[in-house]
């Protein structure tokens, strides 16, 4: 038997993809618990899903402190006190402080709403990504899970999942069909962390049966 996975989530949107997540934790799919919210936003919508769940929520933002180190012990603390085993990034545009990155190897997990490589790093994030993959003229875009390292977008990937780029899709319909896609296989990530079925070896991600 697997020990329940306490899980921090770093989300600052609507927090869809939280929404995901908690259902699955609620009804018993997902072996863990979510121990906590935390944004750099002070009042994201994310927040209001979360209080209404029972689930802290905390507002850390870089420019409350005044230098780097102190924002990314903060944070450290703050996941600490939670004994903290898995820290999710829903929707939450931030780098991850490298204390913070190294204090969690391969516990920290990032959802990207493209193919990764491609339309990822700094400035891709929400509706700008399906701008960019509309405009390239590709016809496959998708979801990437992955680890995440110090850069944004790069750590090793765990899954992908294709969508198809359909003639007069605009960036909203394009969003709507790869977030469908997000909601399920973000949870199945998960629980596959929570049941230590995803493992790193060489540098590469493996998924035991
Ligand atoms: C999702 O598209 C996710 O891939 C990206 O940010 C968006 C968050 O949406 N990282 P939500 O707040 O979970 O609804």
């Amino acid at each position: 038997m697997v020990a329940l996975r306490n899980i921090a989530v770093f989300a600052s949107g609507r927090g869809s993809n939280f929404s995901a997540i908690l259902d699955k934790v609620q009804t018993g799919v997902i072996s863990a618990r979510i121990v906590c919210v935390v944004s750099e936003c002070e009042h994201p919508p994310v927040f209001d899903v979360a209080r209404a769940a029972g689930i802290p929520v905390y507002s850390l933002n870089r420019r409350q402190y005044t230098a780097p180190e102190e924002y990314a012990a903060a944070l450290l603390q703050l996941l600490e006190r939670h004994n903290t085993d898995l820290i999710l990034l829903a929707g939450y545009l931030k780098l991850i402080p490298s204390p913070v990155v190294r204090k969690f190897p391969h516990a920290i997990v990032n959802i990207h709403p493209a193919l990764l490589p491609n339309f990822g790093g700094q400035g891709f994030f929400g509706m700008k990504v399906h701008e960019a993959v509309i405009a390239s003229g590709v016809k496959v875009t998708g979801v990437t899970i992955h680890f995440v390292d110090e850069k944004y977008d790069n750590g090793a990937i765990i899954c992908q999942e294709q969508v198809a780029v359909l003639p007069g899709d605009t960036p909203e319909s394009l969003a709507h069909r790869v977030l469908e896609v997000e909601h399920r296989l973000y949870p199945e990530v998960v629980q596959a962390l929570c049941e230590d079925k995803i493992k790193m070896i060489d540098r590469k991600v493996v998924w035991n049966k």
